[in-house]
């Protein structure tokens, strides 16, 4: 099973950019404690960062038909983006979205979320362990779906 991790714009600065919101963590670091787990839990996980929006949307649609899910931070985009919001439509693959900070605590501007409504769920506010919360919640979903999946299988079997 194949997880893609998405960073939007601005993440690349964690552990510089405002502490006093985002915390000290680097992007790095996140990745290599997202990567033990996967690690541990028998998944493959690839990571991608990008400042552009038309990159996070070609990523999104390279992982069609390759990965089983995403957990994508859209960061500012998550405001503004559709072209971001229909790619993870257009796709249909389990997505869960990260923020590490909670946005709806935040400026009105940051409770508008262009992403939440096409996402299987939403994590905000925990901070980096955000991610790591994804993460098990994405392997909750994948079973959940491989169970729906036998279940079928059983009952077409059944059928024959
Ligand atoms: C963010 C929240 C966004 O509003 C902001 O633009 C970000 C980070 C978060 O993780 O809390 O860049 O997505």
């Amino acid at each position: 099973m194949k997880i893609a991790v998405i960073q939007g714009p601005n993440l690349n600065m964690l552990g510089v950019r405002e502490q006093q919101v985002y915390g000290p963590m680097k992007l790095e670091q996140i990745h290599a404690q997202m990567k033990d787990f996967a690690g541990q839990n028998k998944l493959e996980i690839e990571f991608f960062q990008s400042n552009l929006e038309g990159e996070i949307v070609d990523k999104i649609q390279e992982c069609y038909g390759e990965v089983d899910g995403i957990i994508i931070n859209a960061a500012a985009y998550t405001h503004s983006s559709i072209a971001i919001r229909d790619a993870i439509t257009a796709v249909s693959i389990p997505t869960i979205e990260v923020h590490i900070s909670n946005i709806n605590r935040r400026e009105e501007f940051r409770k508008e979320n262009m992403i939440a409504p096409v996402c299987t769920s939403s994590i905000v506010g925990f901070g980096p362990f955000g991610y790591h919360l994804a993460m098990v919640g994405m392997l909750q979903i994948m079973s959940e779906l491989k169970a729906a999946r036998d279940m079928q299988e059983q009952s077409t079997q059944i059928e024959k």
